[in-house]
Protein backbone atom coordinates (compact mmCIF):
# COMPACT_ATOMS: atom_id res chain seq x y z
CA UNK A 1 0.00 0.00 0.00
CA UNK A 2 2.59 2.33 0.74
CA UNK A 3 4.04 2.08 -2.18
CA UNK A 4 1.25 2.51 -4.04
CA UNK A 5 0.60 5.42 -2.21
CA UNK A 6 4.18 6.76 -3.42
CA UNK A 7 3.13 6.05 -6.81
CA UNK A 8 0.28 8.23 -6.91
CA UNK A 9 1.88 11.19 -5.15
CA UNK A 10 4.12 11.23 -8.33
CA UNK A 11 1.62 11.05 -10.55
CA UNK A 12 0.48 13.65 -9.40
CA UNK A 13 3.66 15.62 -9.11
CA UNK A 14 4.28 15.31 -12.47
CA UNK A 15 0.64 16.34 -13.54
CA UNK A 16 1.43 19.56 -11.87
CA UNK A 17 4.90 20.05 -13.95
CA UNK A 18 3.26 19.01 -16.93
CA UNK A 19 0.66 21.84 -16.57
CA UNK A 20 3.58 24.22 -15.71
CA UNK A 21 4.87 23.16 -19.01
CA UNK A 22 0.93 23.49 -20.57
CA UNK A 23 1.30 26.88 -19.16
CA UNK A 24 4.52 27.93 -20.77
CA UNK A 25 3.24 26.64 -24.37
CA UNK A 26 0.02 28.28 -24.24
CA UNK A 27 1.55 31.78 -23.18
CA UNK A 28 4.45 31.54 -25.63
CA UNK A 29 1.94 30.81 -28.74
CA UNK A 30 3.19 32.79 -31.96
CA UNK A 31 0.47 31.47 -34.43
CA UNK A 32 1.03 33.02 -37.84
CA UNK A 33 -1.94 35.17 -37.40
CA UNK A 34 -0.42 36.37 -34.00
CA UNK A 35 3.02 36.70 -36.00
CA UNK A 36 1.02 38.91 -38.80
CA UNK A 37 -0.24 41.19 -35.91
CA UNK A 38 3.59 41.75 -34.57
CA UNK A 39 4.42 42.66 -37.78
CA UNK A 40 1.83 45.34 -38.05
CA UNK A 41 2.52 46.90 -35.00
CA UNK A 42 6.11 47.21 -35.80
CA UNK A 43 5.30 49.13 -38.88
CA UNK A 44 2.82 51.31 -36.87
CA UNK A 45 5.33 51.88 -34.44
CA UNK A 46 8.41 52.81 -36.89
CA UNK A 47 5.90 55.23 -38.33
CA UNK A 48 5.15 56.67 -35.62
CA UNK A 49 8.82 56.52 -33.95
CA UNK A 50 9.25 58.55 -37.15
CA UNK A 51 6.96 61.19 -37.07
CA UNK A 52 7.87 62.50 -33.40
CA UNK A 53 10.42 62.21 -30.82
CA UNK A 54 9.11 60.10 -28.45
CA UNK A 55 6.21 59.69 -30.40
CA UNK A 56 7.12 55.52 -29.48
CA UNK A 57 8.87 53.06 -27.70
CA UNK A 58 10.94 52.64 -30.67
CA UNK A 59 13.50 55.50 -30.92
CA UNK A 60 14.05 55.28 -34.91
CA UNK A 61 17.29 57.24 -34.07
CA UNK A 62 19.53 59.38 -36.66
CA UNK A 63 22.94 57.98 -37.80
CA UNK A 64 23.75 60.67 -40.28
CA UNK A 65 24.82 57.69 -42.07
CA UNK A 66 23.94 59.09 -45.73
CA UNK A 67 26.34 56.99 -48.11
CA UNK A 68 27.64 53.36 -47.70
CA UNK A 69 31.14 51.97 -48.17
CA UNK A 70 31.43 51.63 -52.37
CA UNK A 71 34.40 49.40 -52.49
CA UNK A 72 36.36 52.42 -54.11
CA UNK A 73 37.44 53.08 -50.70
CA UNK A 74 41.14 53.06 -50.19
CA UNK A 75 43.83 52.67 -47.25
CA UNK A 76 44.34 51.35 -43.76
CA UNK A 77 41.41 51.93 -41.21
CA UNK A 78 40.63 51.39 -37.69
CA UNK A 79 37.79 49.94 -35.96
CA UNK A 80 36.60 49.40 -32.20
CA UNK A 81 33.79 47.12 -31.07
CA UNK A 82 31.71 47.16 -27.92
CA UNK A 83 28.56 46.37 -26.85
CA UNK A 84 28.70 42.78 -26.63
CA UNK A 85 30.21 40.07 -24.33
CA UNK A 86 32.96 40.44 -25.95
CA UNK A 87 35.10 43.60 -26.89
CA UNK A 88 36.77 43.50 -30.51
CA UNK A 89 39.81 45.68 -32.05
CA UNK A 90 40.35 45.53 -35.93
CA UNK A 91 42.52 46.50 -38.62
CA UNK A 92 41.42 46.46 -42.29
CA UNK A 93 43.66 47.53 -45.46
CA UNK A 94 41.62 48.39 -48.09
CA UNK A 95 42.39 48.44 -51.84
CA UNK A 96 40.04 50.42 -53.62
CA UNK A 97 38.46 47.79 -54.99
CA UNK A 98 35.21 45.71 -53.65
CA UNK A 99 37.46 42.41 -52.83
CA UNK A 100 36.97 40.37 -49.88
CA UNK A 101 37.65 42.41 -46.73
CA UNK A 102 40.16 40.73 -44.23
CA UNK A 103 40.57 42.34 -40.69
CA UNK A 104 42.96 41.47 -38.10
CA UNK A 105 40.56 40.76 -35.15
CA UNK A 106 42.01 40.84 -31.52
CA UNK A 107 38.97 39.73 -29.35
CA UNK A 108 39.01 40.07 -25.75
CA UNK A 109 35.89 39.43 -22.71
CA UNK A 110 35.49 43.16 -20.89
CA UNK A 111 36.19 42.46 -16.92
CA UNK A 112 33.08 42.93 -15.73
CA UNK A 113 33.57 45.72 -13.21
CA UNK A 114 34.15 47.50 -16.36
CA UNK A 115 30.57 47.29 -17.11
CA UNK A 116 29.40 49.09 -14.22
CA UNK A 117 32.08 51.52 -13.05
CA UNK A 118 33.88 54.48 -13.96
CA UNK A 119 33.15 55.36 -17.33
CA UNK A 120 36.70 56.93 -17.41
CA UNK A 121 38.35 53.48 -16.53
CA UNK A 122 36.33 51.61 -19.36
CA UNK A 123 37.71 53.96 -21.96
CA UNK A 124 41.34 53.82 -20.79
CA UNK A 125 40.42 50.05 -21.14
CA UNK A 126 39.61 50.55 -24.90
CA UNK A 127 42.36 52.52 -25.55
CA UNK A 128 45.33 50.89 -23.83
CA UNK A 129 44.42 47.77 -25.96
CA UNK A 130 44.27 49.51 -29.30
CA UNK A 131 47.57 51.08 -28.03
CA UNK A 132 48.95 47.34 -28.02
CA UNK A 133 46.51 46.25 -30.88
CA UNK A 134 48.49 48.90 -32.77
CA UNK A 135 52.39 48.65 -31.46
CA UNK A 136 51.58 44.70 -32.58
CA UNK A 137 50.79 45.25 -36.49
CA UNK A 138 53.29 46.99 -38.69
CA UNK A 139 51.95 50.22 -38.07
CA UNK A 140 53.92 52.82 -35.35
CA UNK A 141 51.61 54.23 -33.23
CA UNK A 142 53.66 57.73 -33.08
CA UNK A 143 52.94 58.10 -36.99
CA UNK A 144 52.34 62.04 -38.12
CA UNK A 145 49.37 61.60 -39.92
CA UNK A 146 46.68 60.87 -38.00
CA UNK A 147 44.58 57.92 -38.47
CA UNK A 148 40.96 57.11 -38.86
CA UNK A 149 39.05 55.07 -36.73
CA UNK A 150 35.57 53.84 -36.67
CA UNK A 151 33.90 53.25 -33.32
CA UNK A 152 31.04 50.69 -33.01
CA UNK A 153 29.36 51.31 -29.66
CA UNK A 154 26.33 49.22 -29.24
CA UNK A 155 23.91 51.56 -27.16
CA UNK A 156 20.87 53.77 -27.93
CA UNK A 157 23.01 57.54 -29.12
CA UNK A 158 21.55 60.48 -29.99
CA UNK A 159 24.18 61.38 -32.80
CA UNK A 160 24.75 64.85 -33.53
CA UNK A 161 26.62 64.46 -36.23
CA UNK A 162 28.13 60.74 -38.18
CA UNK A 163 31.15 61.15 -35.43
CA UNK A 164 29.44 62.40 -32.55
CA UNK A 165 26.50 61.81 -30.01
CA UNK A 166 25.58 61.15 -26.46
CA UNK A 167 24.42 58.30 -24.50
CA UNK A 168 20.55 57.77 -24.26
CA UNK A 169 20.87 54.84 -21.63
CA UNK A 170 22.81 51.47 -21.20
CA UNK A 171 21.34 48.28 -22.18
CA UNK A 172 22.42 44.77 -21.32
CA UNK A 173 24.85 44.41 -19.18
CA UNK A 174 26.60 48.00 -19.24
CA UNK A 175 25.56 50.59 -16.35
CA UNK A 176 28.15 52.99 -15.88
CA UNK A 177 26.44 55.89 -14.14
CA UNK A 178 28.41 58.65 -15.11
CA UNK A 179 28.20 57.93 -18.75
CA UNK A 180 24.29 58.73 -19.57
CA UNK A 181 24.15 62.05 -21.25
CA UNK A 182 27.38 62.33 -22.59
CA UNK A 183 29.56 62.70 -25.33
CA UNK A 184 30.62 59.16 -26.46
CA UNK A 185 33.10 59.50 -29.51
CA UNK A 186 34.43 62.30 -26.82
CA UNK A 187 35.37 60.22 -24.01
CA UNK A 188 36.93 58.00 -26.57
CA UNK A 189 38.80 60.59 -27.81
CA UNK A 190 40.26 61.64 -25.00
CA UNK A 191 41.16 58.36 -23.68
CA UNK A 192 43.03 57.76 -26.93
CA UNK A 193 44.81 61.72 -26.35
CA UNK A 194 46.28 60.03 -22.76
CA UNK A 195 47.42 56.89 -24.34
CA UNK A 196 49.41 59.36 -27.08
CA UNK A 197 47.63 57.16 -29.88
CA UNK A 198 47.54 59.69 -32.97
CA UNK A 199 43.76 58.61 -34.08
CA UNK A 200 40.50 60.59 -35.36
CA UNK A 201 37.38 59.20 -34.17
CA UNK A 202 35.79 59.28 -37.72
CA UNK A 203 32.45 57.31 -37.29
CA UNK A 204 30.65 57.24 -34.40
CA UNK A 205 28.27 53.90 -35.11
CA UNK A 206 25.63 51.14 -33.60
CA UNK A 207 26.61 47.46 -34.32
CA UNK A 208 23.33 47.39 -36.82
CA UNK A 209 24.93 50.22 -38.74
CA UNK A 210 28.03 48.59 -39.00
CA UNK A 211 26.53 45.24 -40.29
CA UNK A 212 24.21 46.59 -42.76
CA UNK A 213 27.52 48.84 -44.05
CA UNK A 214 29.80 45.22 -44.23
CA UNK A 215 26.14 43.54 -45.91
CA UNK A 216 25.47 46.18 -48.72
CA UNK A 217 29.07 46.01 -49.61
CA UNK A 218 28.94 42.55 -50.35
CA UNK A 219 25.30 42.84 -51.82
CA UNK A 220 23.97 45.88 -52.67
CA UNK A 221 20.59 45.04 -52.47
CA UNK A 222 20.64 45.03 -48.98
CA UNK A 223 18.35 46.98 -47.20
CA UNK A 224 18.40 46.41 -43.56
CA UNK A 225 20.40 44.66 -40.55
CA UNK A 226 19.72 42.92 -38.25
CA UNK A 227 22.00 41.43 -34.22
CA UNK A 228 20.63 38.61 -32.29
CA UNK A 229 23.85 38.28 -30.38
CA UNK A 230 23.74 39.48 -26.43
CA UNK A 231 21.28 42.35 -26.90
CA UNK A 232 19.06 42.91 -30.24
CA UNK A 233 18.48 45.31 -32.71
CA UNK A 234 18.41 46.43 -36.58
CA UNK A 235 18.67 49.34 -38.94
CA UNK A 236 17.54 50.36 -42.25
CA UNK A 237 17.47 52.90 -45.18
CA UNK A 238 15.34 54.79 -45.13
CA UNK A 239 14.45 58.00 -46.98
CA UNK A 240 14.91 61.39 -45.83
CA UNK A 241 11.58 62.74 -46.65
CA UNK A 242 10.22 60.06 -44.57
CA UNK A 243 12.19 60.99 -41.54
CA UNK A 244 8.78 63.39 -40.57
CA UNK A 245 10.81 64.22 -37.41
CA UNK A 246 14.09 66.11 -38.65
CA UNK A 247 12.17 68.12 -41.49
CA UNK A 248 14.96 69.97 -43.31
CA UNK A 249 17.34 66.63 -43.41
CA UNK A 250 19.22 67.00 -46.31
CA UNK A 251 21.49 64.11 -48.14
CA UNK A 252 23.00 63.86 -51.49
CA UNK A 253 21.83 60.30 -51.19
CA UNK A 254 18.11 60.95 -49.92
CA UNK A 255 18.71 58.77 -47.50
CA UNK A 256 20.20 58.24 -44.41
CA UNK A 257 20.32 55.01 -41.96
CA UNK A 258 17.82 54.64 -39.14
CA UNK A 259 18.60 52.92 -35.99
CA UNK A 260 15.59 51.54 -34.95
CA UNK A 261 16.70 50.28 -31.30
CA UNK A 262 14.40 47.69 -31.56
CA UNK A 263 14.73 45.92 -28.47
CA UNK A 264 12.69 48.36 -26.87
CA UNK A 265 10.02 47.81 -29.24
CA UNK A 266 6.77 46.87 -27.51
CA UNK A 267 2.92 45.31 -28.15
CA UNK A 268 0.05 44.17 -26.68
CA UNK A 269 0.21 41.35 -29.28
CA UNK A 270 3.47 40.07 -27.90
CA UNK A 271 2.99 36.86 -26.36
CA UNK A 272 4.10 37.28 -22.54
CA UNK A 273 4.53 34.97 -19.95
CA UNK A 274 4.72 35.39 -15.89
CA UNK A 275 8.45 34.42 -16.39
CA UNK A 276 9.00 37.99 -18.58
CA UNK A 277 6.89 39.77 -15.98
CA UNK A 278 9.31 38.57 -13.26
CA UNK A 279 12.92 38.96 -15.20
CA UNK A 280 11.41 42.28 -16.41
CA UNK A 281 10.61 43.27 -12.97
CA UNK A 282 14.26 42.05 -11.45
CA UNK A 283 16.13 43.35 -14.04
CA UNK A 284 18.38 47.45 -13.63
CA UNK A 285 15.94 48.15 -16.43
CA UNK A 286 12.15 47.51 -16.07
CA UNK A 287 9.75 48.03 -18.56
CA UNK A 288 12.84 48.76 -21.21
CA UNK A 289 13.80 46.51 -23.85
CA UNK A 290 10.59 44.12 -23.87
CA UNK A 291 11.68 42.79 -27.51
CA UNK A 292 15.09 42.34 -26.36
CA UNK A 293 14.41 40.35 -23.26
CA UNK A 294 12.20 37.88 -24.59
CA UNK A 295 14.60 37.55 -27.77
CA UNK A 296 18.47 37.79 -27.36
CA UNK A 297 21.02 36.12 -25.64
CA UNK A 298 21.61 37.57 -22.34
CA UNK A 299 17.70 36.39 -21.21
CA UNK A 300 16.88 33.14 -23.25
CA UNK A 301 19.17 31.39 -20.47
CA UNK A 302 17.64 33.51 -17.74
CA UNK A 303 13.54 32.74 -18.86
CA UNK A 304 14.66 28.79 -19.12
CA UNK A 305 15.74 29.06 -15.51
CA UNK A 306 13.06 30.83 -14.25
CA UNK A 307 10.36 27.88 -15.59
CA UNK A 308 12.88 24.62 -13.83
CA UNK A 309 13.04 26.69 -11.16
CA UNK A 310 9.24 27.12 -10.71
CA UNK A 311 9.12 23.21 -11.39
CA UNK A 312 11.30 22.40 -9.20
CA UNK A 313 9.60 24.46 -6.30
CA UNK A 314 6.24 22.49 -7.43
CA UNK A 315 7.19 18.96 -7.49
CA UNK A 316 10.51 16.77 -6.77
CA UNK A 317 11.14 15.72 -9.84
CA UNK A 318 14.40 17.87 -9.81
CA UNK A 319 15.24 16.40 -6.21
CA UNK A 320 15.30 18.89 -3.69
CA UNK A 321 15.30 22.46 -4.92
CA UNK A 322 18.56 23.52 -5.53
CA UNK A 323 19.94 26.68 -4.71
CA UNK A 324 21.71 27.65 -7.90
CA UNK A 325 17.75 28.00 -9.74
CA UNK A 326 17.83 31.41 -7.57
CA UNK A 327 21.29 32.82 -8.69
CA UNK A 328 20.35 35.26 -11.58
CA UNK A 329 21.49 34.51 -15.07
CA UNK A 330 22.96 30.96 -13.85
CA UNK A 331 22.42 29.17 -16.56
CA UNK A 332 23.75 31.33 -20.01
CA UNK A 333 22.26 30.86 -23.57
CA UNK A 334 25.31 29.03 -24.59
CA UNK A 335 24.35 26.09 -22.31
CA UNK A 336 20.72 26.29 -22.70
CA UNK A 337 21.37 25.66 -26.70
CA UNK A 338 23.83 22.85 -25.97
CA UNK A 339 20.82 21.08 -23.93
CA UNK A 340 18.03 21.93 -26.68
CA UNK A 341 20.66 20.57 -29.51
CA UNK A 342 21.66 17.32 -27.78
CA UNK A 343 20.76 14.58 -29.78
CA UNK A 344 22.14 12.32 -27.36
CA UNK A 345 19.45 9.31 -27.02
CA UNK A 346 20.36 9.46 -23.21
CA UNK A 347 20.26 12.96 -23.06
CA UNK A 348 23.73 13.24 -21.81
CA UNK A 349 24.72 16.43 -22.53
CA UNK A 350 21.48 17.90 -20.84
CA UNK A 351 22.30 16.07 -17.38
CA UNK A 352 25.74 17.00 -17.29
CA UNK A 353 24.95 21.14 -17.56
CA UNK A 354 22.55 20.52 -15.23
CA UNK A 355 24.27 19.04 -12.80
CA UNK A 356 27.55 21.27 -13.58
CA UNK A 357 25.58 24.28 -14.13
CA UNK A 358 22.61 24.28 -12.25
CA UNK A 359 24.24 21.66 -9.62
CA UNK A 360 20.73 19.29 -9.78
CA UNK A 361 22.25 15.79 -9.87
CA UNK A 362 20.88 12.92 -11.55
CA UNK A 363 18.00 13.84 -13.54
CA UNK A 364 15.78 11.23 -14.34
CA UNK A 365 15.54 10.97 -18.17
CA UNK A 366 12.08 11.78 -18.53
CA UNK A 367 12.71 15.10 -16.36
CA UNK A 368 15.56 15.63 -18.45
CA UNK A 369 13.43 15.49 -21.97
CA UNK A 370 11.25 18.06 -20.27
CA UNK A 371 14.01 20.55 -19.84
CA UNK A 372 14.80 20.40 -23.73
CA UNK A 373 11.12 20.95 -24.46
CA UNK A 374 11.37 23.92 -22.18
CA UNK A 375 14.47 25.36 -24.39
CA UNK A 376 12.64 24.44 -27.37
CA UNK A 377 9.72 26.76 -26.72
CA UNK A 378 11.86 29.46 -25.54
CA UNK A 379 13.53 29.29 -28.23
CA UNK A 380 10.77 29.33 -31.17
CA UNK A 381 9.13 31.85 -29.69
CA UNK A 382 12.01 33.74 -29.52
CA UNK A 383 13.04 33.24 -32.89
CA UNK A 384 9.16 33.53 -34.35
CA UNK A 385 9.13 37.22 -32.49
CA UNK A 386 12.66 38.36 -34.12
CA UNK A 387 11.33 36.97 -37.69
CA UNK A 388 8.23 39.04 -37.24
CA UNK A 389 10.87 42.12 -36.54
CA UNK A 390 12.15 41.46 -39.56
CA UNK A 391 9.21 41.48 -41.48
CA UNK A 392 7.98 44.34 -39.72
CA UNK A 393 10.47 46.10 -41.46
CA UNK A 394 10.17 44.64 -44.78
CA UNK A 395 6.72 46.13 -44.69
CA UNK A 396 7.40 49.54 -43.59
CA UNK A 397 9.54 50.34 -46.97
CA UNK A 398 7.45 47.99 -49.01
CA UNK A 399 8.94 44.83 -49.31
CA UNK A 400 6.88 42.69 -47.80
CA UNK A 401 4.89 42.39 -51.18
CA UNK A 402 1.53 43.96 -49.27
CA UNK A 403 2.70 47.42 -51.65
CA UNK A 404 3.35 48.81 -47.82
CA UNK A 405 0.73 50.53 -44.83
CA UNK A 406 -1.07 52.40 -47.57
CA UNK A 407 -0.94 50.47 -50.92
CA UNK A 408 -4.24 48.53 -52.08
CA UNK A 409 -2.30 46.67 -54.63
CA UNK A 410 -2.99 42.91 -55.16
CA UNK A 411 -0.07 41.02 -54.32
CA UNK A 412 -0.41 39.91 -57.78
CA UNK A 413 0.22 43.43 -58.79
CA UNK A 414 3.63 43.56 -56.85
CA UNK A 415 6.46 42.99 -58.52
CA UNK A 416 9.00 42.13 -55.55
CA UNK A 417 12.28 43.09 -55.56
CA UNK A 418 15.20 41.17 -54.09
CA UNK A 419 15.77 42.24 -51.09
CA UNK A 420 18.52 41.38 -48.90
CA UNK A 421 18.68 41.74 -45.09
CA UNK A 422 22.06 41.34 -43.05
CA UNK A 423 22.18 39.22 -40.32
CA UNK A 424 24.88 38.81 -37.20
CA UNK A 425 24.99 37.81 -33.68
CA UNK A 426 25.45 34.49 -32.29
CA UNK A 427 21.71 33.46 -31.85
CA UNK A 428 21.27 33.13 -35.61
CA UNK A 429 24.97 32.21 -36.34
CA UNK A 430 25.92 29.28 -33.57
CA UNK A 431 22.26 28.38 -32.46
CA UNK A 432 20.88 26.36 -35.28
CA UNK A 433 17.74 25.61 -34.03
CA UNK A 434 17.19 29.57 -33.72
CA UNK A 435 17.79 29.84 -37.24
CA UNK A 436 15.52 27.13 -38.17
CA UNK A 437 12.68 28.70 -36.42
CA UNK A 438 13.37 32.22 -37.67
CA UNK A 439 13.85 30.72 -41.60
CA UNK A 440 10.60 28.95 -40.86
CA UNK A 441 8.74 32.05 -39.55
CA UNK A 442 9.69 34.14 -42.31
CA UNK A 443 8.34 31.46 -44.91
CA UNK A 444 4.80 31.05 -42.93
CA UNK A 445 4.18 35.03 -42.74
CA UNK A 446 5.38 36.07 -46.22
CA UNK A 447 4.71 33.01 -47.70
CA UNK A 448 6.50 30.94 -50.52
CA UNK A 449 6.13 33.66 -53.47
CA UNK A 450 7.36 36.50 -51.22
CA UNK A 451 10.17 35.13 -49.68
CA UNK A 452 12.05 33.75 -52.30
CA UNK A 453 12.85 37.46 -53.33
CA UNK A 454 14.15 38.13 -49.55
CA UNK A 455 17.63 37.33 -48.73
CA UNK A 456 19.10 36.66 -45.24
CA UNK A 457 23.17 37.50 -45.04
CA UNK A 458 25.45 36.57 -42.40
CA UNK A 459 27.78 38.85 -42.10
CA UNK A 460 31.10 38.09 -40.17
CA UNK A 461 32.46 41.01 -37.95
CA UNK A 462 30.10 43.15 -39.91
CA UNK A 463 29.85 45.50 -37.04
CA UNK A 464 33.18 46.38 -36.54
CA UNK A 465 34.24 45.74 -40.07
CA UNK A 466 31.93 47.92 -41.56
CA UNK A 467 32.30 50.82 -38.97
CA UNK A 468 36.02 50.99 -40.99
CA UNK A 469 34.50 50.61 -43.95
CA UNK A 470 32.66 53.78 -42.70
CA UNK A 471 35.58 55.20 -41.30
CA UNK A 472 37.11 54.87 -44.67
CA UNK A 473 33.72 56.19 -46.86
CA UNK A 474 33.41 59.45 -44.12
CA UNK A 475 36.95 60.05 -43.85
CA UNK A 476 36.74 63.43 -45.41
CA UNK A 477 33.94 65.43 -43.67
CA UNK A 478 30.14 64.09 -44.26
CA UNK A 479 27.22 65.55 -46.48
CA UNK A 480 24.45 65.72 -44.41
CA UNK A 481 23.16 69.51 -43.75
CA UNK A 482 20.45 70.42 -41.38
CA UNK A 483 19.06 73.65 -42.83
C1 LIG B 1 20.98 46.60 -27.47
C2 LIG B 1 21.44 48.01 -27.77
C3 LIG B 1 21.50 48.25 -29.26
C4 LIG B 1 22.32 47.16 -29.93
C5 LIG B 1 21.79 45.79 -29.56
C6 LIG B 1 22.63 44.66 -30.17
O1 LIG B 1 19.66 46.46 -27.89
O2 LIG B 1 20.60 48.94 -27.16
O3 LIG B 1 22.04 49.52 -29.55
O4 LIG B 1 22.32 47.33 -31.31
O5 LIG B 1 21.78 45.65 -28.16
O6 LIG B 1 23.94 44.70 -29.74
Amino acid sequence: ALVVGRRVRSRKKWKRVVGVLKELEESCETTVGRLRQVVDAMAVEMHAGLASEGGSKLKMLLTFVDNLPSGSEKGIFYALDLGGTNFRVLRVELGGQRSNVDPDVEQQPIPEQLMTGRSEDLFDFIASTLHRFVEKGNDSVQYSITKELGFTFSFPVKQTSVSSGVLIKWTKAFAIKDMVGKEVAGALQQALARKGLNMRVAVLVNDTVGTLALGHYHDADTVAAVIIGTGTNACYWERTDAIIKCQGLLTTSGGMVVNMEWGNFWSSHLPRTSYDIDLDAESPNPNDQGFEKMISGMYLGDIVRRVILRMSEESDIFGPVSSRLYVPFALRTPAMAAMHEDDSPELTEVARILQDVLDIPDVPLKARKLVVKICDVVTRRAARLAAAGIVGILKKIGRDGSGGIAGGRSRSDIKMRRTAVAVEGSLYTQYTMFREYLHEALHEILGEDIVRHVVINVTEDGSGTGAALLAASHSSSGSVQLI
